[in-house]
């Protein structure tokens, strides 16, 4: 009981000197409000002359040396205090004018992706570049996703649109990708009778339900109507958590290409180019000669991504540029798909725009190669015509089927001259 009532008392006391606190912490905020330049700022003008002079002659007139010297050293506090409050006026004011510039964009980016940090030495600083992979969203599309737990392999898979107006091509195309083993593909069936064909060839198909909205598109729609409703599919799937490799069906599968993505980026794409320069960038030197001593002008260019083959992984980034690329092919619908999904990648801010910020790899030309590449410069080379592509597309020429025959010929089969009756160029 005794030791109940010293807790008592002590805490009774605990708190008096608590109360004592706050009191203390009140009157210093404000002190600190009447007196924001501290007692004792030399050059500063007095800010309050009638309560600072009540103030002296207390000091002054009626108190003891002690109680004067407590007195001075509250005085000391009460400025520590003003400093502080100072500080934190001068830190509020920088945010408010950075968020006014919309300049504290980057800080965001860090609150959302982590840490700050200090950088390291010199050569050891890397930007970031792989994009998290957003939380899978199986509401999307139930069925889609039931199929994909089957078909897909390490969350990732090839996928082709295709209709009945294809079938022949389509058919290299599953009999080049069976060849090797892989199984993580499906065809995204625009009518039935490409379904039938496909379970007839025991090839995995999926078609939408055809009530759902954008299947209308798919049945009466021309090319490009097509090209974007491909983009709106597209998202699904990425919503949904997977990879996917985007494929038109001109293409012959020489190897598995999921052995051949680096997946440190939003999106890996085939190119168009045909040379080191044309693939991956180079400067470009414009000459206007009447500009004198300016007369060279630098220009950055590459050669378009391929929007027929591309790799594309399940982030924020991706599934924005999926969405930019519809939401232009809907509004423009006399524009190119391939025009729109390049400009949406490459084209930086600027006064009206904002950019999108996605990380982009060009693949390998030799690897993914186009059929300007194969008929313009591997075939008549020997060095290169011993490589074996990962794939050939063949964009670059209408007879299509016939080269793409070729092709599974040559690399397939070995006939060494199965590429030589086809001009480099299409004749017309
Ligand atoms: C193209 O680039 C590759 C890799 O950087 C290099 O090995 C090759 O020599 C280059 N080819 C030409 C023709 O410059």
């Amino acid at each position: 009981m005794a030791v109940g009532r010293r807790d008592k008392i002590q805490s009774i006391r605990g708190s008096r000197i608590a109360i004592a606190i706050v009191i203390g912490v009140l009157l210093g905020c404000v002190f600190a409000f009447l007196f924001p330049h501290g007692f004792f700022t030399p050059n500063s003008p007095i800010q309050n002359p009638r309560i600072v002079t009540s103030n002296v002659q207390t000091g002054t007139s009626c108190e003891s040396p002690e109680r004067v010297n407590m007195l001075k050293s509250d005085m000391a506090s009460l400025s520590d205090t003003n400093a502080g409050l100072k500080k934190r006026v001068r830190e509020l004011t920088e945010k408010l004018r950075l968020a006014e510039q919309g300049q504290d964009n980057a800080q965001k980016q860090v609150m959302v992706l982590g840490d700050q940090h200090k950088v390291g030495p010199f050569g050891t600083v890397k930007a970031l570049r792989t994009n998290p992979t957003v939380v899978p969203d199986e509401s999307v599309n139930p069925r889609l996703a039931k199929m994909l737990e089957k078909v897909a392999v390490g969350k990732e898979l090839i996928v082709a649109l295709a209709n009945s107006n294809v079938k022949s091509m389509l058919e290299v195309w599953f009999t080049s990708i069976k060849r090797l083993g892989v199984t993580n593909y499906l065809v995204v069936a625009l009518d039935d009778q490409i379904v039938e064909y496909c379970k007839t060839n025991d090839v995995p198909v999926y078609k939408r339900d055809p009530d759902e909205g954008i299947d209308s598109v798919a049945r009466t729609g021309g090319n490009h109507a097509v090209s974007g409703l491909k983009f709106r599919i597209l998202r699904e799937f990425l919503q949904l958590g997977y990879s996917v490799l985007l494929s038109d069906i001109d293409i012959v599968y020489l190897q598995n290409p999921f052995d051949h993505f680096h997946r440190d980026s939003d999106v890996e794409s085939m190119t168009d180019g045909h040379n080191n320069m044309t693939a991956y960038g180079f400067n470009d030197v414009s000459d206007e000669p009447t500009m004198g001593w300016a007369r060279y002008a630098h220009t950055m260019r590459i050669w378009v991504y391929n929007s027929g083959f591309f790799y594309i992984r399940p982030t924020i980034p991706s599934i924005e540029l999926l969405d930019r690329v519809a939401d232009r092919l809907s509004k423009q619908p006399n524009s190119w798909d391939q025009a729109v999904f390049n400009e949406e990648l490459f084209f930086p801010s600027h006064p009206g725009y904002e950019g999108l910020h996605a990380a982009k790899r060009t693949l390998d030309f030799y690897q993914f190669m186009n059929s300007k590449v194969l008929f313009k410069t591997v075939r008549k080379d020997a060095r290169l015509k011993k490589l074996k592509p990962v794939i050939v597309h063949v964009n670059y020429h209408p007879d299509k089927l016939p080269r793409m025959k070729a092709v599974v010929e040559f690399y397939v089969n070995g006939k060494q001259n199965a590429l030589d009756a086809f001009p480099d160029g299409s004749e017309w």
